[in-house]
């Protein structure tokens, strides 16, 4: 029995017996390429802005904070207007704990018992959980070997499997790779035409599209918010924790039809979202030019960072590097022991991640003192492996 086991006496769920929580390591090491976080701090201006947004409400903590943060809604649609050239009203917009929290609310709205939700595998390792937590079938098709869409599997798992979720990450985690428009409209085509098993005649599955690294694609890349226009079943998950800078605050958001926000403010909790967390991201979205300032640079990393592992060998063929447009990359793809090349890495002080199929690892970008940690470490690494 491992020492967080759940003692036998309490009732626990019988589908969560032997489940264990989700999270990467959080480890004390000098470089921490794990999470896919921004390196770049936010600054003392981003800061005093929050210390007196969060000062202002601080009198008022003795009230509940606004349930439906229609201040922060109208705050996220200016910002995606610049960002996307999108122009939503508020109430196609809504905001939470992280996107974590967005999904989880998209499952309890329409998975549940008799219901399944689709993904595109490999793809982020929290979608089963939301489906556990919320008793939905969870269901993959799996990517080609260049972790593209297999659209026409795509298709006909929707049409078979009549799920009523599709959940699409796009950059994907963990491979980077994007989802375009066309490939898109023909999800969404297939989407209108499917049915729902265990839901009434007449509805379609919800596609949701997880944009937590949208930010990070090539600049002139349409975002899917810009297929929300005559889509009532198309959700697009955003979040400020990765090219924002704010993964500490927690703060995700979504864009969707007034329909999709509705059936979520059901089963949100009262008063879910914090005064504290309102305020701090009101005083972020201020600043949101200079949290974003480091964007290009992590892009133009990536690039490099994709070339120069793409000239390294391993057992005398050279690296993998997943195609991304994401703030990490997926590398290596034949890696007999990748654990051992994780293990070595951390021996060096460089934490990445284990994740994604045998034999790739992934690295998130870091500063470039980070990266040339990384990059030795790496090199020392490839030698004795
Ligand atoms: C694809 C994807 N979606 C959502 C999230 C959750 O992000 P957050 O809850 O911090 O918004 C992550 C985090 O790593 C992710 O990789």
């Amino acid at each position: 029995m491992s020492d967080d086991a759940i003692p036998a006496v309490l009732p626990l769920r019988n589908d969560l017996v032997g489940e264990t929580p989700y999270g990467a390591p959080q480890l004390d090491v000098p470089v921490c390429l794990n999470v896919n976080e921004n390196p770049y701090a936010p600054s003392d201006a981003v800061a005093d802005s929050i210390a007196r947004r969060v000062r202002d409400i601080a009198t008022m903590l003795n009230r509940y904070p606004d349930r439906e943060h229609i201040e922060l809604r109208k705050a996220f649609a200016r910002y995606l207007a610049g960002e996307s050239g999108v122009s939503l009203p508020f109430e196609q917009l809504w905001g939470a704990n992280g996107s974590n929290e967005i999904m989880l609310q998209l499952f309890q709205a329409f998975g549940g018992p008799g219901r399944t939700a689709l993904g595109c595998d490999p793809t982020y390792s929290m979608y089963p959980e939301y489906a556990r937590d919320t008793f939905t079938t969870w269901r993959v098709v799996h990517r080609r070997d260049d972790f593209t869409l297999d659209v026409n599997a795509t298709v006909d798992a929707i049409i078979r499997t009549r799920p009523s979720l599709v959940v699409i990450t796009s950059p994907n985690n963990p491979t980077g790779t994007p989802l375009p428009m066309d490939q898109l409209a023909i999800l969404l085509d297939a989407c209108r035409k499917a049915g729902v098993e265990g839901a009434a005649e007449g509805t379609h599955p919800v596609l949701v599209v997880d944009e937590a690294y949208i930010e990070f694609r090539d600049p002139g890349t349409p975002s899917a918010l810009t297929m929300l226009a005559g889509h009532e079943n198309l959700a697009v998950s955003r979040t400020m924790s990765k090219a924002f800078a704010f993964a500490g605050a927690r703060v995700g958001y979504l864009a969707a039809s007034r329909g999709i926000i509705d059936a979520v403010r059901i089963v949100r909790m009262p008063y879910h979202l914090s005064a504290l967390t309102q305020a701090a991201a009101l005083a972020a979205l201020e600043h949101t030019d200079e949290l974003l300032a480091q964007v290009d640079h992590l892009r133009r990393t990536r690039g490099e960072t994709a070339h120069w592992l793409a000239t390294r060998r391993y057992h005398g063929r050279p690296l993998r590097v997943a195609e991304s447009q994401s703030n990490f990359l997926l590398f290596g793809g034949g890696f007999e022991d990748r654990e051992r090349i994780f293990d070595e890495l951390l021996k060096r002080g460089v934490l990445i991640r284990v994740v994604g199929p045998e034999g790739w690892l992934r690295v998130c970008m870091g500063t470039d003192e980070e990266m040339s940690r990384f990059r030795a470490a790496l090199d020392e690494v490839l030698a004795i492996v």
